[in-house]
């Protein structure tokens, strides 16, 4: 765990140093806002990681953490518009603190950001390269986020297109920051690749698990809405797994029109359907299939190429990212 807890304050320490400044200024303090309120820092810790794999050298690999965790954040403000969530890390989210219009033009501003980061990698190919992967992963992104979207109205979405949602809107990005840190330190292809492919299998099991806590976490550590997702219709995996066994009762919740209900009448609807996510068994299976994934994450550590002692600090990680409760 020493490695990682070292580079979680090594890059807070970055950040920190790092905020971004211009005129007017009221459009960049929504980004030092989200950015300085905490977070668990996974995806930048995973590029020093994949860069340290390969050499130790940090320069490079702080800028590249610091490109996706700007993007990760830029995300984070436009989602929180997209999906009406008021509370980020415990905190107002972005658009409720400064209102919608600045909060999108300041997500904007974030996303040119992390392309001019890119830009200061002093190896002019590399960092082509890697502005590169990061166009590629961030229309990924999109096209994941409005497959969410499209997926609130529609009753029924089969598993498969599912998970392809995740792994664009969340998965991704984080088979991304291991790549990119891997790259700038001279990975072979292959060791690349199937970090890339560590990454994406990893991602998907931490998304999982995000479906399973935005229902189930706890409202005192969770940091965001508990029941959030049940309430904007959204087709997490244990909505998917439960409507196998429970279709008419759990289609009627979901048709059921929720703008006018508040208090006690929304917590009563999130714990009934919550019930029906333990009687379905939709919770168990969800953190099974979980498990499926971050096995196969497992799987692609043991196929690298490098020593015992850097695939345990690979493991020590992963054993953090899905040991979280927020
Ligand atoms: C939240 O990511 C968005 C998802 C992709 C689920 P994190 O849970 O990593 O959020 P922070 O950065 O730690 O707040
Ligand atoms: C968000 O997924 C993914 C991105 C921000 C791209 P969620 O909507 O599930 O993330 P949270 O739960 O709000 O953090
Ligand atoms: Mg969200
Ligand atoms: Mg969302
Ligand atoms: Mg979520």
């Amino acid at each position: 765990m020493e490695l990682v807890g070292k580079f979680y304050k090594q890059f807070c320490e970055y950040l920190e140093n790092h905020a971004l400044v211009g005129d007017p200024q009221n459009l960049y303090d929504p980004a030092n806002y989200i950015l300085g309120i905490g977070g668990k820092r996974f995806r930048p810790i995973a590029a020093l990681l994949g860069s340290h794999l390969y050499d130790s050298n940090m320069d490079d690999a702080l800028i590249v953490a610091h490109s996706i965790e700007m993007f990760h954040n830029f995300s984070l403000v436009h989602d929180d518009i997209m999906d009406e969530a008021d509370k980020r890390r415990a905190k107002e989210a972005t658009h409720i603190k400064y209102g919608i219009p600045t909060a999108i033009l300041a997500g904007d501003v974030m996303l040119v950001e992390v392309f001019r980061i890119l830009q200061k990698i002093s190896n002019q190919s590399v960092s082509f390269n890697l502005q590169k992967i990061m166009a590629d992963i961030a229309k990924l992104v999109c096209e994941g986020q409005q497959m969410d979207m499209n997926f609130e109205t529609q009753s029924e979405v089969p598993i498969l297109d599912y998970i392809t949602m995740i792994k664009n809107k969340t998965a991704v990005l984080l088979g991304a920051a291991f790549k990119m840190g891997a790259i700038i330190n001279g990975a072979p292809e292959k060791d690349a690749q199937l970090l890339f492919d560590y990454g994406v299998n990893l991602g998907i099991a931490f998304q999982i698990d995000d479906d399973i806590l935005d229902s189930f976490g706890d409202p005192e550590t969770f940091g965001k809405k508990v029941g959030g997702d049940i309430i904007q219709k959204k087709k997490t995996i244990l909505y998917l797994l439960a409507l196998k066994k429970e279709k008419k009762k759990l289609l009627d919740y979901y048709a059921k029109e929720l703008d006018n209900v508040t208090g006690k009448g929304i917590a009563q609807h999130v714990e009934e359907v919550k019930s029906i996510f333990i009687e379905t068994e939709a919770l168990s299976s969800a953190k099974t299939l979980g498990k499926e994934f971050a096995q196969k994450a497992m799987n692609c550590i043991k196929e690298l190429n490098l020593n015992e002692k850097s695939k345990l600090e690979l493991q020590q990680f992963h054993e953090l990212v899905l040991k979280r409760s927020y």
